[in-house]
């Protein structure tokens, strides 16, 4: 049995896998620049972040109706209960599909038809989080952000994803500002490629409850000191990182020093169709690539679910404390 945790930064597009691609595509008449689920996962070898990019936007070429939305999310929540999750923040892009002439309503329509029975078939409470493409104009995040407002009941938050380098937070002041007025949670990635200018500015500017990433966080210890005092998440996703090349190999993860350095680390699969593994095969990754012990995966999967948007309410706070006493309960024997 794995250990219990939850997942805060999981892209539901990124859990595409080849062959659910080549049903939907058939499905649906889309035509693949690809013969086969062969000849696709060969083309998953990325130089950096925008080539994974390329592919993962091409890719959501297949995802068209509402029922397509549903099988994807059925699907990351079979494997997801089998990986140990119990709470998972999933994340999704609608300016990706709104693109391809695919309205909000199908999106989130369709998610929430599976993430509506995900306690009762699979164990796992979930949340929708809705990002921004940061390398879109903030107009077209505004647009994105009023297009939600009929589904406001069923996202809990807005995050910002794509390619950093070049798209500050700054840009998004405004819409994360409105975001908030209308009582949703914020998260962003930042310091995945980007330096540790880009955190600040999602702390700063847009008040961020988490950040997505923070790889490169330890550059700046005055930035340390003000995620440990504040008790700022960090939703870490090392498999990510090497794929991506932010890092060369996985033993050169600072995960442990991030630890030791008092940050509130959790551990995530952000991808997993495309980076090899899904949750729990990144904490077994991680054991083995960086020693980190049984109590230091304790830790990780404790601060899951610290970490997650689960408060507020007295049920909600009950569900946190059921799934900590399991994190507390677990054996690895
Ligand atoms: N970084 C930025 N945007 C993304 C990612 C990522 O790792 N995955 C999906 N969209
Ligand atoms: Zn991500």
């Amino acid at each position: 049995m794995p250990l219990p945790k939850a997942e805060l930064h999981l892209h539901i597009e990124g859990t595409l896998e080849p062959e659910l691609a080549f049903a939907l595509a058939a499905r649906n008449g889309v035509q693949l620049p690809y013969a086969d689920t062969e000849e696709l996962r060969k083309a998953y070898l990325f130089d950096d972040l925008q080539s994974f990019l390329d592919l993962y936007y091409g890719l959501m070429a297949v995802l068209r109706t509402e029922a397509d939305f549903e099988e994807l999310a059925e699907a990351y929540l079979t494997r997801a209960a089998a990986q140990g999750v119990r709470h998972a923040e999933i994340f999704f892009d609608p300016q990706a599909h709104a693109a391809r002439g695919v309205e909000m309503g199908t999106v989130v329509t369709g998610l929430t038809r599976a993430l509506a029975r995900s306690e009762e078939r699979h164990g796992i409470s979930t949340r929708l989080i809705m990002c921004f493409l940061r390398d879109q104009s903030a107009a077209s995040a505004m647009e994105t952000l009023e297009a939600a407002r009929p589904y406001l009941d069923h996202i809990t938050g807005v995050g910002l994803d794509s390619a950093e380098v070049g798209n500050p937070a700054s840009k998004f002041t405004e819409v994360y500002a409105a975001a908030a007025e209308l009582g949703l949670r914020k998260v962003a990635h930042a310091g995945e490629e980007g330096d540790p200018s880009y955190v600040w500015e999602a702390l700063d500017l847009l008040g961020v409850e988490r950040i997505d990433h923070g790889l490169r966080s330890l550059e700046d210890p005055e930035l340390v000191r003000r995620l440990v005092a504040d008790r700022v998440p960090l939703t870490l996703c090392p498999l990510s990182n090497v794929r991506l090349r932010a890092i060369d190999v996985l033993e050169e993860h600072p995960l442990p020093r991030m630890m030791d350095a008092g940050l509130l680390c959790t551990v995530n699969s952000d991808d997993p169709a495309y980076f090899g593994g899904y949750v729990d095969d990144t904490f077994h990754a991680v054991h083995e690539a960086l020693g980190l012990g049984q109590e230091r995966l304790r830790e990780l999967a404790r601060n899951s679910f610290l970490a997650s948007f689960l408060d507020g309410s007295a049920a909600e706070e009950e569900l946190r404390a059921r799934y900590l006493a399991e994190v507390e309960a677990y054996s690895f024997d």
